[in-house]
C-alpha cells in the first residue's frame, strides 16, 4: 500500500481512539474517579488514564499487531524489532490530569503515529469544547476538518505566550521559574494552561503566539508538534535545533517570535546561574 494512503489510515485510527477515549474520560462522574500519586503528590494519575492508555493499545494492535506502543502509562511492551518500517504509537491517555481531576475543561487525549522516528500524523480531541485537531505531514493541521494556520501576530506585546512546569518545578533544576519571571519583565502576556498537547494545538491554531516548556515526554508533544509545523510554525529545542520529540526541551512559534522567546530563556538561565 502508497505511504500516503497508510498513514491516512493510521490519522484515521488515531482521531477514533482519541475520540472515544476522550468521550469515555468526560463521561465519567468527578466524584467517583481514584487518583493515586506518581512522582511526587503533585503528580497524579487516574484510573481513567490507565484505562484510556489499555483501550487504545488495545485498539492499536488489534488492527496492526506488528506495531510499537508508546504511552505515558505503561511500560513498552510491544514487539520490538531491527526493522527498518517500524511504526509507534505515541498516546498520552490524558494530557492535563491535574485539570481533568479538579472539573477544568482543559485536557485532551493526544495519539501521534511515529514511522522509522519521525512523526507522520497525529490526533489531539478535547472532549469537554469538542475539538479535533488533526495534523498529516505534508498535508496540514486541522481543527474539526478546517485548515489551520499560525498567528501572523508580530506586535509581541499583542501576542500571547503559553507554558508549562514540570511536576518538580519547586525544585527549580532548570531554572524554569527565573525563565517564566524574565518574560514577565519583558512585558509579555503569558498563560500556563495545564496540558502541553493543547498548548501546542493551540498554537498551531493561531491562538497562542509561542509556546516553551521543558520535561516534557514524546507523549506530550508528538502529535501537537507536527500540528504546530504543518500549520506553518517552527518548533525546535532551547539551542534552536530541530525537535526531535525524544529530547526535553521545546519553543513552538508562529515563526516571529521564535528568536525572542530562545533569547529570553537563556537570559533567565543565565541569570539564574550568576
Ligand atoms: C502534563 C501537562 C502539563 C505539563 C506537564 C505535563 P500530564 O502532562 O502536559 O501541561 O506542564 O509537564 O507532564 O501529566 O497531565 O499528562
Ligand atoms: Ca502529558
Ligand atoms: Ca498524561
Amino acid at each position: 500500500m502508497e505511504a500516503n494512503t497508510k498513514t491516512k489510515e493510521f490519522l484515521a485510527l488515531a482521531a477514533q481512539a482519541a475520540r472515544e477515549a476522550g468521550d469515555y474520560a468526560f463521561a465519567i462522574n468527578r466524584s467517583e474517579l481514584q487518583i493515586t500519586t506518581k512522582t511526587n503528590a503533585m503528580d497524579i494519575v487516574t484510573e481513567v488514564d490507565k484505562r484510556n492508555e489499555d483501550v487504545i493499545r488495545a485498539t492499536v494492535l488489534a488492527r496492526y499487531p506488528d506495531h510499537e506502543f508508546l504511552g505515558e502509562e505503561s511500560a513498552d511492551t510491544s514487539p520490538k524489532s531491527d526493522r527498518n518500517d517500524i511504526v509507534r504509537w505515541i498516546v498520552d491517555p490524558i494530557d492535563g490530569t491535574v485539570n481533568y481531576a479538579h472539573g477544568l475543561p482543559i485536557w485532551c487525549v493526544s495519539v501521534g503515529v511515529e514511522v522509522n522516528g519521525r512523526v507522520e500524523c497525529g490526533a489531539i480531541y478535547n472532549p469537554s469544547i469538542g475539538e479535533m485537531f488533526t495534523a498529516q505531514r505534508g498535508h496540514g493541521s486541522y481543527l474539526n476538518g478546517k485548515r489551520l494556520h499560525v498567528s501572523l501576530q508580530t506586535n509581541p506585546a499583542q501576542s500571547l505566550f503559553v507554558t508549562g512546569f514540570p511536576y518538580n518545578v519547586n525544585e527549580d533544576p532548570e531554572h524554569v521559574i527565573e525563565q517564566f519571571v524574565k518574560f514577565l519583565r519583558q512585558g509579555l502576556l503569558v498563560r500556563r494552561l495545564g496540558s502541553a498537547a493543547l498548548d501546542l494545538a493551540y498554537v498551531a491554531a493561531g491562538r497562542f503566539d509561542g509556546f516553551w516548556e521543558i520535561g516534557l515526554s514524546p507523549w506530550d508533544t508528538s502529535a501537537g508538534q507536527l500540528m504546530v509545523r504543518e500549520a506553518g510554525g517552527r518548533v525546535t529545542h532551547y539551542d534552536g535545533s530541530d525537535y526531535n520529540v525524544h529530547r526535553k526541551s521545546i519553543v513552538a512559534t508562529s515563526g516571529v517570535h521564535h528568536e525572542m522567546i530562545m533569547r529570553v530563556i537563556k537570559e533567565g538561565q543565565t541569570q539564574a546561574n550568576q
